[in-house]
């Protein structure tokens, strides 16, 4: 009926334990989530038995789970020689243990494959799973999927994931996890704006605070598919890994695959605290260094670029606090609106007969830093690129080639390709004295294989940033269409959407952070009329929604108001002041029981101080909504404070309760945390912030 159970390692921390077994040498993941600490394990307890109406043989749901081991989902991967499906029967070989992670060998002898698994238990709490695929023998291989499959348990029922659109990106969706597949796929060749890759699995109900979470992310700007299945033997499971096209990747000449990392964040204490340990795990790619506070020309001029408008707007930018002056898209040759001049990555002489130097030598002196717009992926046809290597470019030769915005993708599988783009723009960052590059890609790739493009992509991004290490690169998309752990070893920075709306971008960057950190999502304030949108806020809701990231402009500050200008500057400081704990601290989403209330902010690690935002999003039902309450720490006490940015926006009342009328006041971390502060009636689309501190004894 069956062999024993053997474990074969165990990864743990205060927060997780992942156990690791074989059964028939099949090598499984017996638990992933509460943690286990040093107690020897009974491998018996991992048994479940054989049940009738199946096979005579206990299957259990390996982590490269195979159909010829009995199980009946997703094949944790599929490879063909010759044409023909191979019938894979991978047995566990051995593992070794290193100083974080565990490495597991499993072969297929007869086929000559091996996999290697490894399972890294990173210091933030996130257990990240990379599988590399090896043909050992001289007949290639082609490979058609791999997927790291993680029992999740029987305990989670529900599923949310994000996603959306162009301007409305990573809006939450739950869904009930029965008896069900729920698949997330992206075809759409980088990481898109319609489906992320990240789900949350939780127990019923879970909330910021509250519930068991497991969150899975591929880290990976390509194709991707994750699959949650509640059927195959009836035991909850979740596959991750890219999602491959046949004879996308061939292993011949060189004998390895390798999988995009899958990264898991498992919580005992709701969604907040997974997210915390991914947004830990990223913020551990990279030194931190202050954020500079940006000004984007994009909503400012679009492509009006007029160096004299542009030296006045970085003036006026210096005057308010600005620290680095980004130029977005129509610099280079022939750029005057997005029908052109893609791929011709030099400056456009009739706009610029100077160069970019007089605008940068101004930016420069008045104690800013420069960033630079780029698209390098992509060509306009009517381009000098595009007339001279049309078979540089992804279905370019074909009549029928569907166009994107007016453009076409370079194929990045090609090194000739790279090495134009390479050089390029490595001219441009030698030349001129550019702290950034805003990198877009305003355009899906349709129905193409997306492996090599992803790592033609990866390549010549990593060969920038190793030649340019002081650069910093944001990852953008039109707006939020590449956001992933992936592009994150090279870029420090996500344009979080092309939409600027306070309230929508309250929604797009909840969702967001539920994996990335709010120091890694660029966050404007934008106009008072939202140019995507048209719906106005006043400067103290938006500044309160863009103060939980990297905060920047995009605003056409020449017309600015001298009371606008004084509040922005106001608003700028603030952050500045703030930023070190707003970008290092440990960024909550908090419960309430009105979901017209959001409530998020920031506490430090010692958790002494803390800044939140409290807004309300939409008319209410109660004019007397539920107490605050603040995630502190219930030993300590603090002095709480009401920030103004800008003018608060109280409902209609005749007395405000006590503690708004107060400059400063003194609370028990207890009466913070448990009973919280009477809720002041707010209009809808405003928000005020809340400062705590510790209680410094005179
Ligand atoms: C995309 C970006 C915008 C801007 C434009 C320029 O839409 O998301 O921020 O850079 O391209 O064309």
């Amino acid at each position: 009926m069956g062999g024993e159970i053997d474990i074969v390692g165990h990864l743990h921390n205060d927060n997780v334990s992942v156990v690791f077994a074989t059964l028939n040498d099949v090598l499984f993941i017996a638990h992933l989530g509460r943690p286990l600490g040093d107690e020897e394990l009974d491998p018996s307890l991992f048994s479940r038995g054989v049940v009738g109406g199946g096979l005579d043989t206990e299957v259990v749901a390996g982590i490269v789970p195979l159909p010829s081991q009995g199980w009946m989902g997703l094949p944790g991967l599929e490879v063909s020689r010759w044409g023909e499906r191979l019938q894979l029967n991978l047995q566990y070989v051995t593992v070794k243990e290193l100083s974080d992670s565990l490495k597991f060998i499993l072969a297929d002898h007869l086929e000559a494959i091996t996999v290697t698994v490894t399972a890294r238990l990173h210091h933030s709490g996130v257990v990240v799973f990379s599988t590399q695929v090896s043909n050992e023998d001289t007949e290639a291989v082609s490979i058609n999927s791999v997927h790291t499959c993680l029992p999740i348990g029987g305990h989670a029922n529900e599923i949310l994931t994000l996603g959306g659109r162009h301007a409305m990106e990573a809006v939450q969706q739950r869904t009930t996890w029965g008896r069900t597949k729920q698949i997330l796929e992206n075809r759409s060749g980088r990481t898109s704006h319609e489906q992320l890759g990240v789900v949350f699995a939780g127990t019923p109900g879970f909330t910021e605070q509250t519930g068991e979470v497991w969150g899975v992310h591929v880290a990976w700007s390509g194709n991707f598919r994750i699959m949650c299945d509640g059927i195959s033997e009836t035991l909850k499971t979740i596959h991750a890994g890219e999602l491959l096209l046949p004879n996308e990747v061939i292993l011949d000449d060189d004998p390895d695959f390798n999988t995009p990392d899958v990264v898991v964040s498992y919580s005992s204490q709701g969604l907040t605290k997974a997210s915390q340990q991914f947004h830990h795990y990223l913020r551990s790619f990279r030194t931190s260094s202050p954020k500079p506070v940006v000004l984007n020309t994009w909503e400012a001029v679009y492509f009006n670029h007029d160096l004299d408008t542009l030296k006045n707007l970085a003036t006026v930018a210096a005057r308010v606090g600005i620290e680095r002056f980004v130029l977005d898209d129509g610099w280079f040759h022939g750029r005057r609106n997005d029908t052109a001049g893609l791929g011709d990555w030099w400056v456009d002489d009739s706009v610029w007969p100077n160069g970019l130097e007089p605008l940068i030598s101004h930016v420069t002196s008045l104690g800013m830093d420069f960033g630079l717009w780029f698209e390098p992926e992509m060509v306009n046809p009517n381009s000098d690129l595009y007339r001279l290597r049309p078979e540089w470019v992804l279905d370019g030769m074909r009549d029928d080639a569907l166009l994107g915005r007016h453009q076409l993708v370079l194929d990045m599988s090609q090194e000739d390709v790279r090495e134009y783009l390479f050089e390029k723009i490595d001219a441009l960052l030698r030349t001129y004295k550019i702290s950034f590059v805003k990198w877009d890609h305003n355009r899906p790739l349709v129905a193409g294989a997306t492996h090599h493009q992803t790592h033609g992509f990866y390549e010549l991004l990593s060969s920038l940033k190793f030649a340019h290490p002081s650069v910093q690169f944001e990852s953008c998309a039109s707006g939020g269409g590449r956001i992933d752990m992936g592009v994150a070893q090279w870029a420090e920075r996500f344009w979080a959407s092309d939409s600027i709306d306070a309230l929508d971008r309250l929604e797009i960057q909840k969702g967001l952070t539920t994996f990335i950190p709010p120091d890694m999502l660029g966050s404007h304030i934008g106009s008072p009329t939202c140019h995507t949108t048209g719906r106005k806020h006043a400067l103290s809701f938006r500044a309160a929604t863009a103060l939980f990231g990297w905060l920047g402009v995009e605003w056409n500050l020449l017309n600015l108001t001298e009371r606008e200008e004084q509040q922005l500057a106001h608003v700028i400081d603030f952050y500045k002041q703030h930023r070190s704990l707003i970008h290092r601290g440990d960024f909550i989403r908090v419960d309430h029981s009105d979901s017209t209330i959001d409530i998020r902010g920031v506490m430090s690690a010692n958790q002494e101080h803390g800044v939140f935002s409290v807004s309300r999003l939409r008319s209410g039902p109660s004019n007397h909504s539920a107490p605050l309450r603040l995630p502190v720490n219930v030993a300590s006490a603090y002095t709480v404070s009401l920030v103004h940015l800008g003018s608060p926006r109280w409902a209609l009342h005749r007395q405000l309760p006590d503690w708004v009328n107060q400059k400063e006041f003194t609370v028990s971390g207890a009466v913070l945390a448990n009973i919280g502060l009477p809720m002041p009636a707010l209009l809808p689309e405003s928000s005020f912030i809340l400062e705590v501190g510790p209680v410094i004894s005179s």
